[in-house]
């Protein structure tokens, strides 16, 4: 058997079947990093199961992974497109007989230093590249030929519906934008802002506690997306990727922030620039980045119930985003 490849609208999808894989369902546990985005959480609770939550350091590694029989599966996240060292991860795998999930959703044809492409270092993986390409949606589960084949996902349908009329709008603002100079999507986006700001009074989306417990309404990948994903330069989107963080890492040396990753290590493309910095310095920060058009975002909206007592950190990490 070879490996396989099974294509979603989103990567909750993908972590879903990937978690049922390594035999997370009711009533047991899935363990994961406190540092993850709410939604993470609605994959664990549609297979009837608890999460339970490491701590990782600022380097993002992690700190202690608890033992205990509950726990079926480990989830190990290739933060920013960056390579997650699962040396520990695989320890704990060899302690305890559970399977490691790689969460790449980040890291779409980012590799590690021994060449290795994340989202394939473990049996199974989970990857997002709607996160780092213009598309409607569109996410990946890789399943190695190590793993389990009894209980192996079958491909969803494709989607093929007209594409939304406000993602439309978006791609050709960034087409224009990219060829001409006419800085259209920024416009877009503050105009996006100061509606969103007038109509809910919050100027960024805010995620609410349902976004733990409901996946998106559809499964199925668009099929502009697998267009997309399929015909993709990948030479020319690494370089452009490596490119934007080179030149954020530029623009941010004398802004008042500190990045996450000291290096941009070869064979890394990376989801976006993360670094550390205050609120009250944010609007210094999009000061010192304006021409680059890009956004700056927070991440991640931490779930619920690792909100309070997180280390200080968790919340001033922020994102240049590429997209
Ligand atoms: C680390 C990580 N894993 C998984 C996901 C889920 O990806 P998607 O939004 O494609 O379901 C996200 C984002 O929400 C994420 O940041």
């Amino acid at each position: 058997m070879t490996s396989e490849t099974f294509f979603y609208s989103h990567a909750r999808f993908a972590l879903v079947e990937a978690l049922r894989m390594t035999g997370v369902g009711p009533g047991n546990e899935a363990l994961l990093p406190a540092f993850i985005c709410r939604d993470v959480l609605a994959s664990i609770n549609h297979l009837g199961a608890s999460a339970v939550f490491y701590q990782v350091d600022r380097s993002l590694r992690p700190l202690e992974l608890v033992k205990r029989d509950s726990i079926k599966a480990v989830i190990a996240v290739n933060y920013f497109g960056f390579p997650q060292d699962l040396e520990p991860f695989v320890s704990y795998a060899i302690e305890t007989g559970v399977g490691i999930v790689e969460d790449n959703a980040h890291g779409w044809l980012s590799k590690d230093s021994e060449g290795r492409l994340l989202g394939t270092r473990t049996t199974v993986g989970i990857t997002s590249f709607r996160k780092t390409i213009r598309v409607v949606d569109g996410a990946l589960l890789h399943v190695s030929d190590h793993a389990n084949n009894s209980v192996s996902p079958h491909q969803v349908d494709t989607n093929t519906d007209a594409l939304p009329l406000a993602f439309r709008i978006r791609r050709i603002s960034a087409r224009i934008e990219r060829k001409s100079d006419i800085p259209l999507l920024r416009l877009l986006r503050h105009a996006t802002r100061v509606l969103r700001k007038i109509t809910s009074g919050n100027a960024l989306p805010q995620s609410s506690y349902l976004s733990e417990v409901n996946l998106p309404d559809d499964s199925r990948p668009h099929q502009d997306s697998l267009d997309h994903y399929k015909s993709l330069n990948q030479e020319i989107e690494i370089r452009r990727r490596r490119h934007l963080y080179s030149l954020v890492q530029q623009k941010l040396a004398s802004a008042p922030t500190q990045p996450v990753f000291t290096t941009l290590p070869e064979g890394v493309a990376p989801y976006g620039f993360p670094f550390l910095c205050e609120s009250a310095d944010l609007p210094e920060v999009e000061r010192s980045l304006r021409k680059l058009s890009v956004e700056v975002i927070s991440w991640p909206d931490l779930p619920s119930a690792v909100e309070t007592g997180a280390p200080g950190f968790y919340q001033q990490v922020r994102l240049v985003n590429f997209l």
